[in-house]
Parts: C-alpha cells; structure tokens; sequence
C-alpha cells in the first residue's frame, strides 16, 4: 500500500512547518527519524527521534523517502546524491543546491531509477514547477517573470508603505523565519536567482550556472531610488526574468524594476510572491502565493512527499528546440 517512510534532514522552520502539517492528518507515512546538526537544542519532540548520524538514515533500508531541509548546500548535495543513489527518493527545498547541481541530479535520478521532486524550493507554495512540467508541456513560452524572493519583497513592502528603515525591515523578515540565515542570499538577489535558475530548465530545458547569471539585489537600492518610485507613483520589486528573446535564445536576469499600479506583480505585497507566465497560446496567467515560511513551504513539501506514492517524477521536457543562452543590454527596469 506505498507507505513512505522517511528520514527527515533538518528541523528548522520548514522541517517544523512540514511536521505541524503532518500531524494532523492522517497519511499513509511516518517520519522515521530526524537528522540534525545541534543536538544541544531544545525540541518540541521525543530525543530518540533525533540523530546527528547521516548514515542511521541513508543506510535503513526502512526508510525508502529522504526529505532535505537543511541550509548548508554543500551538506545537502552529498545527503540527496547519496540518497539518490541507494535507491531512496527525495523531496528537497534547497534551492541553492538544486540550482547548483541540477544537471547532475538528473543524471543520477536516470541513472538510479529515483525521483527528485523541489516544488518548495521554487516560490514556497506556489505550484509553478508541477505546472511548467504538466501543464504548459506543449507552450511556448515568451516568459516567466514575478516575485520570486519573500524576504526582499517583505522588505521593499515595509519600506514603501510604512517608511520603515531597511535594517529594521531585514530584522523583521529574520524575525518572522522568512530569510536565509545568510540574508546577503536574500537582498543580493540570489536566492531569486537560484529559483530562476530552476526554472529556467523546466521551462526552456535551460541548464545554467547559476553563476552566468546576472543579479542585482535590493541592498543596492538607495534613497534616491525609492524617492524616485514614490513620486512617480511606482513601487520597487526585485523581478527575476525569464524570456525568450528568439526561438532559440532567452535572457536571464535578477534585477530590482519599477512597477506600476497597473501590473498585476504591484499587488504582491510583503512574503507573497507571484508568477507571472505569458505562453504564445494560453496567454498571460499568473500564480500567487505566500513564498515562504514553514507552512507555505511545509505545504508544497508535503504535496511532493504524497506525489511519491504514486511514482511522479520530473521529465524536464525542453520547450525550445535550442536552448543558448544569450545576453541582452535591453534589460527594462520598468515592468
Ligand atoms: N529566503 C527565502 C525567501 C525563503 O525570502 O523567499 C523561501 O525560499
């Protein structure tokens, strides 16, 4: 009767998010055991659930689903590759290291018969990466645009609509458990570019460095800038793009834009995000979503943990017939 039985990596704000989730319902899995780092940390649950040893989960044969929640994604990459490898499917939200790593990951699932499923990486609760692998499967798509990081969108919302200071919005956005813990990945604009990153494979068969693409965060922003929105009556968004320039080219970048009230991405306020697609055939569409925090993230987490059951797994379909990435100096800074 496919009961999952996982090995859980990390018990931070998603990791506890998905387990509030869990526990109330009533699902065919059990969480076997959970692997920290700092044992020396008051939990919520029995100490014999806990474990700093890898290997009591990556070696039972028991467990047949490791669930990755940890921050380190160097750490993460050995867990999942390794997890792969010994026939254990996985669930991540490390976005960082699935951006990374991808085209090895998928090697590894192909090669290993295993399935790697990251819906909470990419945008917390908003189902986008399912979508672009089943429902625009025969699009065309001119572009995948939005708000893709909480904590900037947070910050950029605080500062706009009540002035505040921009270290006491960052404080804020730690606070409520929506940052990294090194929040430059936030405001650099990089975990924007991370998710970018993934996104671009699933939806142009893209696989970048996320190195080789441009980002500019909003720790860049200054006084002058945010003056300027104000009295042209825009907002500020960190928007990372996504678009087909050509049938064979797409231009990738990270970028703080000016929007204006017209733009369905100026509504998106505080932790939200949202996705905007525009396809050749089904037009314009947009998702919107809390983009982070434990139950958001907790969320798509568990949605990827009972798709397991019934074996889906991620075709990473190219829908362009040539995928070069190429640069563009045309980069808008109006939406
Ligand atoms: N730090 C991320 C954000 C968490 O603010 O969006 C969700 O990926």
């Amino acid at each position: 009767d496919n009961k999952l039985t996982l090995g859980l990596f990390g018990f931070g704000v998603v990791g506890q998010g998905l387990h509030d989730i869990i526990k109330t319902k009533n699902l065919n899995l059990a969480i076997k055991r959970f692997v920290i780092k700092h044992p020396e940390k008051k939990r919520t649950l029995p100490a014999s659930l806990f474990t700093t040893d890898a290997r009591s989960v990556l070696d039972d044969p028991e467990i047949n689903t490791v669930v990755e929640l940890i921050d380190d994604a160097a750490a993460a990459f050995d867990i999942v590759s390794a997890a792969l490898r010994s026939g254990k499917n996985v669930v991540s939200a490390n976005k960082k290291m699935i951006a990374t790593h991808l085209e090895e990951l998928v090697d590894i699932q192909h090669k290993h018969g295993t399935s790697l499923l990251y819906e909470g990486a990419v945008c917390g609760s908003i189902p986008i990466i399912r979508n672009l692998e089943e429902y625009y499967d025969n699009e065309l798509l001119h572009s995948v645009t939005g708000i893709f990081n909480g904590s900037s969108n947070y910050i950029l919302s605080k500062i706009f609509n009540e002035n505040l200071a921009y270290s006491t919005a960052l404080k804020q956005a730690q606070d409520l458990g929506f940052a990294e813990t090194d929040p430059t990945l936030d405001v650099g604009g990089f975990d924007a570019k991370f998710k970018l990153t993934i996104v671009a494979s699933h939806a142009y068969g893209l696989y970048l460095s996320p190195d080789a693409i441009l980002n500019i965060g909003i720790d860049k922003l200054g006084a002058s800038d945010i003056q300027f929105a104000r009295e042209k009556n825009f907002r500020i968004k960190l928007i990372p793009t996504a678009r087909e320039i050509n049938d064979k080219a797409v231009i990738l970048y990270v970028l703080p834009k000016l929007v204006s009230p017209d733009n369905i991405l100026y509504a998106v306020e505080n932790e939200y995000n949202g996705v905007l697609v525009k396809a050749a055939f089904a037009d314009e569409q947009f998702f919107y979503g809390k983009g982070a925090g434990g139950h958001p993230t907790g969320s798509a987490v568990l949605s990827d943990i009972a798709a397991l059951r019934y074996g889906y797994k991620y075709e990473y379909k190219k829908h362009l017939g040539a995928g070069e990435l190429t640069y563009s100096t045309d980069w808008d800074i109006q939406v």
